[in-house]
């Protein structure tokens, strides 16, 4: 049996950046050394090309009785920028104080790990174990999973007997606290290129006279919000969906304090929609936000000129019911809409995924006719956290986005059961990203107690 963060530590050293070309070496490294450890593990491994980065699946296969798992993972991660801010190198894999500090370290190798060295021990336990395990792990998760939607459609009978999905990418509170992520919000991404005149101008010569685009972009997106932080946009909150008590209840036993997450935020205020909690908004609401926006002179000192364009970057979470090709279209027309005479607006959609939404077994508005496997698979795994860390999850909706896991459910008919296995410390797709080691070999344990019981329960 190899060792789990000797293992971890080896995927790390791959920079496996999706989204940046140059990295097309640590993208094939990562992928090779995924198809190389399962292969070890004895299990057939089977490479599918798409336009951009590779899925690896590895499959044990068995008699067509046995409980079917498929175990989801991401391969890719976030650019390591800015580079200056790390105090080791992202790529070069280091640990201290219990903690593995490298990009992808939480998001989502750690985590992946958990799963895959699970697997491992509990085939090398019992090589007999009654428990048929698909690996399905992609490169193209942090841009948007592009290729897999399809991927999944064109082999989508080659899924038909899995039972469900297991995977750890999400969050847990603290490690005394894990949580069953029931919820992921989903996403809509816009591109927002605003065109003034055809070249900058002397503001000399032509201020006042034309609009500056600059000056349009700031009116448009500060119109897109009213005083109350709601989103201003015609239909936004259409398909958002009531939150269950039992779900507020399970919320409130998280015990989150405001001045504590303002503190951890760097912030002074909270700016959550009247009528909510900051815990309550992330997770149960849509919102409407800017990742960047730009225009005009950035450089040292100033320059007098009328900009000639000026550009924002725009992502919706969604929740709920909501699509998410209808709320980006409508924000499109919105922005579009609002654009003053003079400067003209190019809006171009991004990736999008759909929001998902599971209820476990026991609650007033579980599903009745919730497949057996399915139920059994929470319990195991409420028991299994319960023994590995010595406490009884949580299950909350989480406010990020795994967009895949609603197509598992729209395509396949799959639910997830989703432990988080990654803290707010962590820095995901921050500087200094690390995975807390301690987390790492409860969650092995965790792991293994729910595929055993899995097997077992058959
Ligand atoms: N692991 C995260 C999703 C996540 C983050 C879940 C925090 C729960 C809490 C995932 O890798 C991620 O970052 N997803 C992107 C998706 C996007 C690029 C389509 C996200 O949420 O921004
Ligand atoms: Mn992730």
């Amino acid at each position: 049996m190899f060792d789990p963060i000797e293992k971890l530590k080896e995927h790390l050293r791959f920079p496996s950046v999706s989204t940046d070309s140059n990295f097309k070496e640590g993208m094939d490294g990562s992928r090779r050394f995924l198809e190389s450890l399962f292969a070890d593990m004895g299990l057939s491994v089977e490479v599918v090309n798409t336009p951009m980065h590779p899925i690896v699946l590895a499959r044990r296969e068995g008699n067509p009785e046995w409980p079917h798992v498929l175990i989801y993972g991401h391969y890719d991660v976030q650019p390591a920028d800015p580079l200056e801010e790390w105090r080791s190198d992202p790529f070069d894999p280091v640990v201290k104080d219990g903690r593995l500090f490298a990009r992808g370290a939480a998001d989502n190798k750690g985590p992946q790990m958990a799963h895959i060295a699970a697997v491992a021990q509990a085939l090398e336990e019992d090589p007999e174990l009654p428990l048929r395990i698909t690996f399905l792990i992609e490169g193209e998760e942090e841009i948007g999973s592009p290729s897999l939607k399809p991927f999944l459609e064109s082999r989508k009978d080659s899924f038909s007997d899995v039972d469900l999905v297991l995977l750890s990418d999400t969050l847990s509170p603290t490690e005394k606290q894990i949580v069953v992520t029931v919820g992921l919000r989903g996403i809509a991404v816009l591109d927002v290129q605003v065109q003034g005149p055809s070249a900058d101008l002397h503001s000399g010569l032509h201020g006042g006279a034309v609009y500056n685009p600059v000056q349009a972009l700031c009116e448009i997106c500060a119109s897109l919000h009213d005083e109350n932080n709601r989103v201003t946009v015609d239909g936004f909150y259409e398909g958002v969906t009531d939150v269950e008590d039992w779900e507020r209840d399970e919320l409130a036993k998280l015990g989150a304090d405001e001045e504590a997450y303002k503190k951890t935020l760097g912030v002074g205020a909270l700016h959550p929609i009247e009528g909510y909690t900051p815990f309550e908004a992330t997770r149960y609401l849509p919102t409407l936000e800017f990742n960047g926006i730009g225009g005009g002179y950035q450089g040292e000192g100033s320059k007098t000129i009328v900009p000639s364009k000026a550009m924002t970057k725009i992502s919706c979470r969604l929740v709920g019911n909501q699509d998410p090709k209808v709320i980006g279209e409508r924000v499109k027309q919105a922005v579009l809409d609002r654009a003053p005479p003079g400067v003209s607006i190019n809006v171009e959609m991004g990736h999008e995924g759909a929001p998902y939404l599971v209820t476990p077994p026991g609650r007033p508005n579980s599903p009745a006719d919730m497949p057996g496997r399915l139920v059994y698979a929470f319990e195991a795994t409420t028991k299994a956290i319960d023994e590995s860390f010595g406490c009884s999850p949580l299950f909350l909706r989480e406010g990020g986005s795994i967009p895949i896991i609603a197509d598992f459910k729209s395509i396949l008919g799959l639910d997830s059961v989703m432990i988080g296995l990654f803290l707010p410390e962590d820095n995901l797709h921050a500087p200094n990203e690390s995975m807390n080691l301690d987390v790492l070999n409860r969650g092995i344990d965790a792991s293994k107690k729910i595929l055993f019981s899995i097997a077992k329960h058959g």
